[in-house]
């Protein structure tokens, strides 16, 4: 069948588009598909199959922080691969699965002492929007379906996650396939009082009240958990005004609502802290995580839960299946051996106090652009920070998309989501290396703006 590896031309084929590619602008690729082709990567950078090696801006997806080709990582995925490459995770399990899970629950907010295993972030997602479903069920109080969520967040691409997600293109396609019951806080982006804010912005906590208002119009006792990213990753690193979580976290404790973090992105170091939570000193009920639990080398998510929530479920006759959900894959011992891995690795290297260290690297490297022609807005916290562009009237996102081509001819893998540029680079990445990145964005904002 088709071609011997050798004589395959992974361009040619490309440009036919056989392979339909996620969340891109096919056809555009498809014009231009030898740039488009990543066949190795080592460290911070990426090669192409063009030759050129390109600076891995946004850490893959969010999601490979200790870089490529770790040598620890692609040992232990050997040696898992030649002991136990998988086993049902139904009625059984392995001990790298369980040694993660007793690891990941250790490193989180005390309370949060209960692991499920999925494969993605959306899978973790939609695993939590059905745990708390359940939790009040159990508890009595089926009323409580409705999910809320927030304008611009992200939780993947399930119909779960989709629908407390708050990214309109991404909605509406589908939307004759959202949850019912479900409503929106605003976001938090204040671009004209907190244009150009470094780390929280100092005003913006009463936002928070739009779940009193919420709680007001639907009755709290008809809501059943509030969804939000600590920090709203994909459309470009918006910052919790100072207090806004903490005020969040009150409202749901008030009303009986389940709080629920989304730390797909912000999990596992981003912010120089194991969780976002415990940067903020918020402790939510749950915690989704996904991408840097295994370094993005082999696809894991998971959902953090409470204590009293597991135990809730933990009833009923001893024979009974007490949650009826999981995946294939869910605890895959492949996935297991490599987040020990790079908890090991984590710990060696204290990565996340490196991380910590880079913030204010970061922070003066990109806030040097602050209010240069062309840039509206620019935002960071931990090793992550957003540029939004001023975008061409005529047509919006088209700015994004040529600084992206550029930077594929200037050394730099960027993520540009319409005109907004995120930066999260890897936690490996020297000092120099961030500033020599942000000088050749800035240049790219300068030539497209122009
Ligand atoms: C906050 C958040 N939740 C969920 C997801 C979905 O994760 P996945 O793409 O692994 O399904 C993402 C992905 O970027 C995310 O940023």
């Amino acid at each position: 069948m088709g071609s011997s590896p050798s004589e395959f031309d992974p361009a040619r084929s490309l440009a036919t588009g056989t392979y339909w590619m996620p969340f891109t602008a096919n056809r555009r690729v498809r014009k231009d598909p030898q740039s488009r082709l990543i066949v190795s990567a080592k460290g911070s950078y990426c090669h192409t199959q063009d030759g050129s090696a390109l600076f891995d801006t946004l850490s893959g997806l969010w999601c490979t922080p200790l870089g490529h080709g770790h040598p620890r990582i692609v040992a232990a995925l050997q040696e898992q691969a030649q002991t136990l490459d998988y086993c049902t995770g139904f009625q059984m399990t392995n001990p790298a699965t369980v040694r993660l899970a007793d690891r990941i629950a250790a490193l989180a907010p005390e309370e949060l002492d209960h692991v499920f295993f999925t494969n993605s972030g959306s899978e973790a997602v939609d695993t939590a929007l059905k745990i708390a479903l359940g939790y009040h069920r159990l508890r009595g109080e089926a009323g409580r379906f409705r999910m809320i969520g927030r304008e611009r967040g992200y939780h993947g691409v399930g119909f779960g996650g989709l629908s407390v997600g708050g990214i309109v293109p991404n909605r509406k396609m589908f939307a004759a396939g959202m949850l019912n019951g479900v409503d929106h806080l605003r976001h938090t982006h204040d671009p004209a009082g907190a244009a150009f804010s470094r780390g929280q912005p100092a005003e913006g906590a009463d936002r928070a009240d739009d779940l009193e208002r919420l709680v007001g119009l639907h009755d709290a006792g008809t809501i059943g958990a509030v969804i939000v990213e600590p920090v709203q990753g994909s459309t470009g690193v918006i910052v919790p005004p100072l207090g806004y979580l903490h005020r969040l976290r009150d409202i749901c404790t008030r009303h009986g609502i389940l709080l629920i973090f989304d730390e797909v992105i912000t999990g596992f170091g981003r912010l120089g802290a194991p969780f976002a939570a415990q940067r903020f000193g918020v402790v939510p009920d749950m915690i989704t995580f996904a991408k840097a639990v295994t370094n993005g080398v082999v696809p894991m998510g998971g959902v953090l839960v409470r204590h009293d929530i597991y135990e809730t479920f933990m009833t009923g006759p001893e024979n009974a299946i007490e949650f009826a959900h999981g995946y294939t894959y869910s605890g895959h011992p492949l996935a297991a051996a490599v987040g020990n891995a790079v908890l090991d690795i984590v710990e060696d290297e204290d990565l996340f106090t490196r991380a910590l260290s880079l913030e204010p690297v970061l922070e003066e490297a990109v806030h040097h652009l602050d209010r240069a022609p062309g840039i509206l807005d620019i935002r960071n916290i931990g090793l992550a920070a957003a540029i939004d562009i001023e975008p061409d009237p005529r047509a919006p996102g088209a700015r994004g998309l040529e600084i992206f081509d550029l930077g594929l001819k200037n050394n730099l893998l960027l993520r540009c989501t319409g005109d907004t540029v995120s930066l999260a680079p890897p936690f490996i990445s020297t000092p120099q290396e961030l500033r020599d990145m942000v000088g050749i964005l800035g240049r790219l904002i300068a030539t497209v703006t122009r």
